[in-house]
């Protein structure tokens, strides 16, 4: 990881003194690097410990794709903090956040291009595809408030699994490019980024610092699995109050705590909770068609991590 750190840093760096600026901050808060881990953990297990090169490129070209996507997703969604600190857009404004996150999607891609890794570029353009999907779909279900579980397994595979499946698939493919462990990876990976979102909106419940802020989602009409759970489980009445708190009320803050009171009341954490830990063991289960290692462990304190975690 201290490799890679340096490869990353270093796949940002511009000719222009304000983009070099906004770039050592954003490398001076880093996240958990968890993508980067996954994409190095399934190389090492399927290559008896062993990475390479491309290995190294992939996982910054993802870590590039997802710092993008953040700074991107922190002006969609209006949030002003980012890893314990302020996000890009609330330093520098919505117009410098936009451009920041495509320099940083332009330089990912071209450190693929630039190394010949088409077969790493098509994995990680699909993922860069699904992922605007994936949140333009998200605006379009909420702005009509009428999501349903299915829906929403649809918006958090495409927004997020898809990156996680990418990590898997491409550190599959950095060291076996041809072999059917691309596939089983993409889709170990992809059940992890399912079990990530769900715990990733639960946090939105919660009261614990984070880093990024809390109890936004109904404010941005964000409506996720313990909400839909309170919604298909309640009575004519409270689903009627519920809508019209989401619809017409979503600023109010006394009343979005009533709302997360009652989703909690009704048992919509516990319902995710559930659901999420269903996706945990699924992942779990195709890890264990893979012969014992240490890589093997660590890919299986990953996924433990990824529902335990506490930011
Ligand atoms: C946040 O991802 C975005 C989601 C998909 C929920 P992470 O929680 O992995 O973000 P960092 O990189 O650790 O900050
Ligand atoms: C995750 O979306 C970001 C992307 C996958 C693009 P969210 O809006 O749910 O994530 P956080 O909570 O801001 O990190
Ligand atoms: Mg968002
Ligand atoms: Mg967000």
């Amino acid at each position: 990881m201290e490799l890679f750190e340096s490869k990353f840093r270093e796949s940002m760096t511009s000719q222009v003194a304000l983009l070099n600026r906004i770039t050592y901050y954003i490398v001076n808060r880093k996240g958990k690097q968890m993508r980067p881990m996954f994409v190095f953990l399934t190389a090492k297990l399927l290559n008896d410990g062993e990475v390479n090169e491309r290995t190294y490129r992939g996982a910054s070209v993802i870590e590039l794709i997802h710092t993008a996507t953040l700074v991107h997703d922190d002006v969609v969604d209006e949030s002003d903090k980012r890893r314990g600190f302020f996000s890009i857009n609330a330093l520098w404004k919505n117009k410098i956040a936009v451009l920041v996150g495509d320099y940083l999607l332009s330089k990912g891609l071209l450190l693929s291009i630039d190394n010949g890794d088409f077969d790493l570029l098509r994995i990680i353009s699909v993922a860069v595809r699904e992922m605007s999907e994936g949140e333009l779909l998200q605006i379009e279900k909420a702005r009509r408030l009428d999501i349903t579980e299915e829906v929403y397994y649809d918006i958090i595979r495409q927004k997020t699994a898809t990156l996680i499946a990418a990590c898997c698939g491409l550190g599959a493919c950095s060291v076996k490019p041809d072999s059917n462990d691309v596939e089983t990876f993409r889709k170990f990976g992809e059940l992890c980024g399912m079990a990530f979102q769900i715990k990733d909106d639960l946090f939105d419940y919660g009261e614990e610092k984070i880093g990024k802020p809390t109890g936004i989602d109904i404010k941005e009409q964000k409506m996720t699995l313990p909400l839909i759970y309170a919604l298909n489980n309640c009575s004519k009445k409270e689903k009627s109050w519920l809508i019209n708190s989401i619809k017409n009320h979503n600023k109010n803050k006394k009343r979005v705590k009533e709302v997360i009171a009652f989703v909690k009341k009704i048992g919509g954490l516990d319902y995710a909770v559930t659901k999420m830990l269903a996706f945990k063991d699924e992942a779990l289960y195709l890890l264990n068609t893979y012969p014992k290692s240490d890589y093997k462990d660590a890919l299986e304190l990953m996924v433990n991590y990824v529902v335990e975690r506490k930011k």
